[in-house]
């Protein structure tokens, strides 16, 4: 039996507030509070800006949440086996606490450790990683890439790409951004091929860990922020899918019996259910 999407968000969750001493937090509104710059709350940093910037957050400096989104900059490819407009992103966070080290490993760990030890038993060979490959704003990632490394990850699966791939933020045009390294799963069940070809979309983004160290700002140069930040972002229902063994998101438990609801009262599903619309058309040819 697989787990629920339920307990799989709860597993995230108590993941980080068991063993790594975060507090949960609940979902912030789709609408976002006191902001004008933009319709809805697209990603889990949003509602977290201020504390990203140096406000001290009343829960503390670790902080992991399932929040709701909706996106639309990727609207063209909604409609794939990957995409939603409305999901729900799960992620840890720490404002000015610890960093890439522990936000790697920690991700690797929940990953792969088996269910019964509290993570998503994954299988390790077929994990693929990118890294910030650096420009005239921000330096290349090695570190990131080192930490991978000393976790089994071996070179060919790291790819090195730039900031359209592995950049996060600000959520509107100024703020908090920075670099970010993500998480890909060969999705198909054979085995994985050797080298990681970030352009081969079997291999799956599942999770990224984004470094919040710059503020972009008005004239689009960045600088330092005064603390170091980590924003993760793991898609519910993608890591869902893989965790059915499902090729798509929507024949996952979340949406599966809503569209079968919606077939069974339509015009259209009974009348595939009844034949009748192959027996129109052979009356129609
Ligand atoms: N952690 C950034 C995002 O995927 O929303």
């Amino acid at each position: 039996m697989h787990p629920t999407a339920n307990q799989i968000r709860r597993q995230f969750i108590d993941f980080f507030v068991k063993k790594y001493g975060h507090k949960e937090i609940p979902s912030a509104s789709l609408i976002p509070e006191n902001d004008p710059t933009v319709l809805f709350t697209t990603a889990g940093m949003h509602p977290l800006v201020p504390y990203l910037i140096g406000e001290s957050h009343p829960a503390g400096k670790r902080l992991a949440n399932a929040q709701k989104c909706v996106r639309t900059d990727d609207i063209d490819e909604v409609g794939d086996t990957t995409h939603l407009t409305f999901f729900e992103m799960l992620g840890n966070w720490s404002l000015g606490d610890y960093f890439k080290e522990e936000a790697i490993k920690s991700s690797f760990e929940l990953l792969t450790l088996p269910w019964e030890r509290g993570g998503f038993g994954l299988d390790k060979t077929k994990i693929a990683i990118s890294c910030f490959k650096g420009d005239s704003d921000a330096p290349c990632d090695k570190e990131s890439a080192e930490i991978w490394k000393s976790l089994g990850i071996p070179d060919e699966r790291i790819a090195f790409l730039p900031k359209k791939n592995n950049w996060w933020g600000p959520a509107g045009q100024t703020g908090p951004c920075g670099p970010d390294t993500e998480m890909f799963y060969w999705t198909p069940p054979n085995d994985a091929p050797k080298n990681f070809d970030s352009d081969d979309g079997k291999w799956v983004e599942i999770w990224n860990d984004v470094f919040m160290q710059y503020n972009k700002k008005p004239d689009g140069t960045f600088e330092p922020l005064k603390q170091k930040n980590v924003d993760t972002g793991l898609g519910l229902e993608r890591l869902v899918a893989i965790l059915h063994g499902k090729p798509s998101h929507y024949e996952t438990e979340l949406f599966a019996p809503a569209m079968e609801k919606i077939k069974e009262l339509s015009r259209v599903g009974r009348e595939i259910e009844s034949g009748y619309i192959r027996s129109s058309r052979i009356i129609a040819d």
